[in-house]
């Protein structure tokens, strides 16, 4: 086991200078690798390793998403609804934990514990989440049966919210991101894992291909109907609300639990209480709302996204 890892890390090593580089929109700059820029300290690595180590199961369940369109919701929202039975409102996990820390996120996890022990050790259902593009996991991924939640959001709502995470990112001695800067690097598609409409279009086209095993969740329908979105997700994940449930409003529950109102404003969202994750829990809430890029982005701005996303998901995403 170990022997394989050592010869993922070499490789890596040894690809890493060999690929594209551009800056990053924080410390560590992004690498194009599969035809993807991902950072080159952490998610190189840690997709090599995805793609030769991870053992997926035919129960795992993965939420897919581009980073902020709205990962922390759907992890919360899948969390709470595959484990309904298990946990009381009142004394909800999500009450005292954000939900990076009850949800796992793959190729972060897979790099950090050095072997795939730990995730070969979760029961089943495992839940984990992910931002590898559905085209870089290996076929036999594909065809093994986890089921994949993929969601994505007006391309426009993701720059704001990535250069607002950016200012929160970087560290005191750099400079500020301006958002010309930030859009420029967005639209050439030099974003975490980005092009961003590359990453859409990979899930999109296997929730044509194969309905039972990708469902494709857009966050504006989500903030719209919440209720019918979650209903659909427990169909899609095989645990449909039962008529008593619906009498009793356990998906209204749900969705309260989860809302943005309710996870944002709990203590251990608002502080920063570990410094385990590269991420601090309250950099996952800012507005959640959709729409926040008319405050920011300017109409020539607003015209070019419009024009990419026209070109590359017509039909896919609404343009408002
Ligand atoms: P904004 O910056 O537009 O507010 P991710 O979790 O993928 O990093 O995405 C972060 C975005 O989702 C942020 O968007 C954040 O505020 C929003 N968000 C976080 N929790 C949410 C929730 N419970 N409901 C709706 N949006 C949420």
């Amino acid at each position: 086991e170990s022997q394989g890892y050592q010869t993922t890390y070499k490789r890596c090593n040894d690809i890493i200078p060999t690929l594209p580089r551009d800056t990053g929109w924080w410390l560590s700059n992004l690498c194009q690798y599969q035809g993807f820029w991902l950072s080159s300290s952490h998610a190189i690595l840690g997709l090599m390793l995805v793609q030769d180590h991870f053992m997926s199961k035919p129960t795992d369940i993965i939420l897919a998403t581009s980073p902020k369109c709205g990962t922390t919701w759907l992890r919360a929202l899948i969390f709470a609804t595959i484990n309904r039975t298990s946990y009381d409102f009142a004394t909800h996990p999500l009450l005292t934990n954000n939900p990076q820390a009850l949800v796992p996120f793959l190729e972060g996890h897979i790099r950090v514990n050095d072997s795939t022990s730990f995730l070969e050790s979760l029961p089943s259902p495992r839940f984990l989440s992910t931002h590898i593009p559905y085209s870089l996991f290996p076929d036999s991924m594909k065809t093994s049966g986890p089921k994949f939640v993929y969601v994505c959001r007006n391309p426009k709502d993701v720059l704001v919210s990535k250069w607002k995470f950016a200012e929160k990112m970087r560290p005191k001695e750099m400079p500020p991101l301006s958002l010309q800067d930030a859009f420029e690097l967005f639209c050439n598609g030099v974003s975490h894992y980005g092009p961003f409409w590359d990453h859409v279009l990979s899930y999109w086209k296997a929730s044509l291909e194969t309905p039972e095993t990708v469902l494709f969740l857009i966050y504006e329908d989500m903030k719209r109907e919440p209720l019918v979105q979650v209903k659909r997700l427990a169909e899609f994940l095989g645990k449909p609300f039962s008529p008593e449930e619906e009498r009793e409003g356990v998906v209204q529950e749900i969705v309260r639990l989860c809302s943005f109102k309710n996870l944002s404003t709990l203590e251990v969202n608002k502080s920063i209480i570990s410094t385990e994750y590269f991420v601090q829990n309250p950099y996952f809430f800012r507005k959640g709302e959709v729409g926040d890029w008319e405050n920011h982005l300017t109409p020539e701005m607003v015209a070019r996204l419009d024009q990419i996303t026209k070109e590359k998901l017509e039909g896919i995403l609404c343009d408002k």
